[in-house]
């Protein structure tokens, strides 16, 4: 799996031929606006964690753009199936096979209306298992006891997980979310691009070496392999 960082908690996944798209959010974003152009991401798969605008923002556009599939739960699934664009429900604690693998929609403690305040179902986040190996991208979320549950399962490869805190887990919770995984390598998401998320990277990054453990902290476009 080559993982890419477009800012936030949006990442481009490639596994084989395919291209899964997490939670879009590029067009308002100071950060990325002006290096990615929507029309030219890949995507066969949108998924989505929940239905917050700084996850969902450009995700009819570039299902438009693709004719991707979005995948979320039931509530996010409708409010995308109802404009008429493909879109195939999960929910939490469910498995769906796909063509490039498996995932799961696990619990995350968070909210999810859509900007116009509808009802965007209960958030969530995914396991991706592919190639023989396991992500877990947690979206916005608290440090939750439910993270336990994953490893005992799954093995997971590498942990995507929000480090800005204010409206999700900081960096401490973190640190403490990834020993709950059992995965020390943690790629973070969901910082900078609100003013209230700014964080310091290296103090970051000190942190989780402190606690014998990786944080990877891409620039936008940037890449890892899993
Ligand atoms: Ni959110
Ligand atoms: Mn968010």
């Amino acid at each position: 799996m080559k993982i890419t960082h477009y800012g936030q908690n949006t990442l481009s996944i490639e596994i084989g031929s395919f291209n899964i798209l997490i939670d879009p959010f590029i067009t308002q974003n100071e950060l990325s606006k002006d290096k990615v152009d929507i029309m030219q991401l890949k995507a066969d798969y949108i998924f989505l964690t929940h239905a917050h605008f700084d996850h969902t923002l450009d995700a009819e556009a570039i299902a438009k753009n693709t004719g991707a599939t979005i995948v979320s739960n039931f509530e996010i699934y409708n409010h995308y199936a109802e404009k008429g664009l493909e879109a195939m429900p999960m929910n939490h604690g469910g498995v769906r096979d796909f063509e490039f693998g498996r995932v799961k929609y696990v619990n995350a403690i968070h909210t999810s209306s859509f900007p116009d305040g509808s009802y965007g179902g209960n958030p969530g986040g995914f396991v991706i298992t592919a190639e023989e190996k396991s992500i877990y991208i947690s979206g916005d979320t608290a440090l939750t006891m439910d993270m336990k549950l994953i490893p005992m399962q799954t093995k997971i490869d590498l942990a995507i997980l929000p480090v800005g805190d204010v409206v999700t887990m900081g960096v401490d919770d973190a640190i403490i979310a990834s020993d709950f995984v059992e995965c020390n390598r943690v790629l973070g998401v969901h910082y900078d691009a609100l003013p209230f998320t700014k964080i310091d990277h290296e103090e970051a990054k000190a942190k989780f070496n402190k606690a014998g453990k990786e944080l990877i902290l891409l620039d936008v476009g940037h890449s890892i392999n899993v």
